[in-house]
């Protein structure tokens, strides 16, 4: 058996039992994070998906809940969604005493074979029970591919606006209400870059700039799926204006929210505190999900990230505006004995006359959790750099850093030969790759390993790269930095515990 399968991540959200997919109804009330989630609990693979339940207040540890939107029978499924605070009492549907922070309503869509519906429901706890309105649905265009609603509250045309997925005609509806019960039609955004099978998860959110948090640009988040670059599903994005009718892209450039093949679905939490834009992605992709080593449960959610937008050089002429992904700070769950201090340059064993082994570090604990940062700066050109990530029976997955003049290529192996993972899929592809071009003189990286989620992070958040694997025998518990004509700094390497809940 893979034994991994039995580990959970330390950091990452995985469901108790059961298929997870898309995040849901993220939403922030009274200092507490709340992640619904589609959650299939009858099976491990895709089917019957319901609104799964989990809180936070650091956004590390999770707590699990009860089902928090249950399917009316078994041929109804509750899709995708969203959560907003109706503090107002806009819908009018709240008792006065229900407090203004407690007023959470969900709005999702309720799929049945050949037709999809935007419906919501009520919770006056805060969001942990919720009660279908009397009268759903609240939005029907007659439609058998029409989902996954995120609304927010707009103050400058003071009302609600819902983003949803015309899935199959390639447009984002826009759609404006007074109360979240009566929508009427705003406009619909036709991107441009990778139409794919379908349109699925429009997320609409306004992001502060990195360096002044008054400034703001409109993101629209959408996900597509199947027909991804890189196969299977994908996250992409448009920066642009938000007029409270319509929303216009800066430019055609086709932008990728993470360049790996396992970020898809991502929504971002309404009420983000202090104006910021917080944000998760499920970390797996539709052309393996249901066949992935599994137990009890499958799949996790990525880390939080924090967005923010940049001008960012597309190569050496032009630059725009791009989404910049960090994860949350992850300082509270270091272990406390690390070497953060220490910073390795320069060869300790050599391999070869060429290859040097710059760092090697054995984790102490057994939790297959570490991060560590690059800053890759090329000697010759090319100059290469690798990471292995073992496992102490040798098993590992690597990661290549290739720095020539055009820029850095990043590539992980993750393919059977050295993972030696007995599971096999001819999707699940052994090599994939990242480009960042050259505009600059040192690369920096940020990598964060958890059991079998891998979160690349380069240039500062410019490039986000996401991608499972899956070790045969156990988790990584060695590091291996070794470089080629560069030099290569290695440093902030630290262990990752799970925090008590
Ligand atoms: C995206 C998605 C959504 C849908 C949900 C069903 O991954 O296909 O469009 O609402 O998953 O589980």
């Amino acid at each position: 058996a893979n034994r991994n399968e039995g580990q959970r991540p330390a950091l990452h959200f995985t469901p108790k039992i059961g298929f997870m997919n898309d995040p849901n109804g993220l939403v922030y009330s009274k200092g507490v994070w709340h992640l619904y989630y589609q959650l299939n609990d009858r099976n491990l693979v895709a089917g019957h998906p319901e609104w799964g339940h989990a809180t936070s207040t650091d956004l590390l540890t999770w707590k699990w809940h009860e089902k928090a939107i249950k399917a009316p029978s078994d041929h109804e499924s509750i899709f995708s969604g969203c959560c907003v605070v109706d503090c107002n009492n806009t819908s009018g549907e709240f008792d006065e005493s229900t407090g203004s922070d407690d007023r959470i309503v969900a709005i999702y869509t309720l799929h049945t074979q050949g037709h999809q519906t935007q419906d919501i429901a009520f919770s006056s706890d805060g969001g942990y029970i919720f009660t279908p309105y009397k009268h759903n649905p609240v939005l029907d265009i007659g439609w058998a591919d029409f989902r996954d609603p995120k609304v927010l509250w707009h103050a400058l045309s003071n009302q609600w606006v819902m983003v949803v997925a015309k899935c199959h005609q390639f447009k984002v509806g826009f759609y404006g209400s007074p109360d979240l019960v009566h929508w009427h039609h705003l406009s619909d955004f036709e991107g441009a870059g990778v139409r794919g099978y379908q349109y699925e998860m429009p997320n609409l959110v306004e992001v502060p700039f990195d360096d002044d948090n008054q400034r703001k640009k409109w993101v629209l988040f959408l996900s597509i799926g199947p027909g991804a670059p890189l196969g299977g599903s994908f996250t992409q994005y448009y920066v642009g204006e938000f007029d409270g009718t319509n929303f216009t892209s800066d430019d055609n450039y086709l932008r990728t929210a993470d360049l790996g093949k396992d970020w898809y679905a991502a929504q971002t939490w309404f009420n983000s505190p202090d104006g910021k834009a917080y944000g998760i992605g499920w970390a797996s992709n539709w052309q393996y999900c249901n066949r992935v080593p599994a137990e009890r449960y499958r799949s996790a959610m990525s880390l939080p990230r924090k967005f923010t937008v940049r001008e960012v050089p597309l190569n050496a002429n032009t630059k725009s505006l791009s989404l910049i992904s960090r994860p949350i700070d992850l300082s509270i769950a270091r272990l406390p004995s690390n070497d953060a201090a220490m910073v390795y340059t320069n060869g300790s064993a050599k391999i070869s006359p060429s290859i040097d082994v710059i760092y090697q570090r054995h984790m102490q604990g057994s939790t297959g959790a570490f991060e560590f940062k690059l800053n890759i700066k090329s000697v010759t050109s090319p100059a290469r750099v690798t990471v292995d990530i073992a496992n102490p029976s040798g098993r590992s997955v690597q990661l290549n850093f290739v720095v020539d003049d055009q820029g850095m290529f990043i590539s992980m192996d993750r393919g059977r030969i050295r993972t030696g993972s007995s599971w096999d899929h001819p999707l699940f592809d052994d090599k994939v790759c990242m480009w960042v071009p050259s505009t600059q003189t040192v690369y920096d990286v940020h990598v964060i390993i958890d059991v079998y989620v891998c979160e690349l992070f380069a240039i500062d958040g410019a490039y986000a790269f996401t991608n499972t694997f899956f070790l045969q025998d156990g988790v990584a518990s060695t590091l291996t930095v070794s470089q080629e004509v560069t030099d290569t700094e290695v440093f902030d390497v630290y262990e990752l515990c799970p925090l008590a809940s």
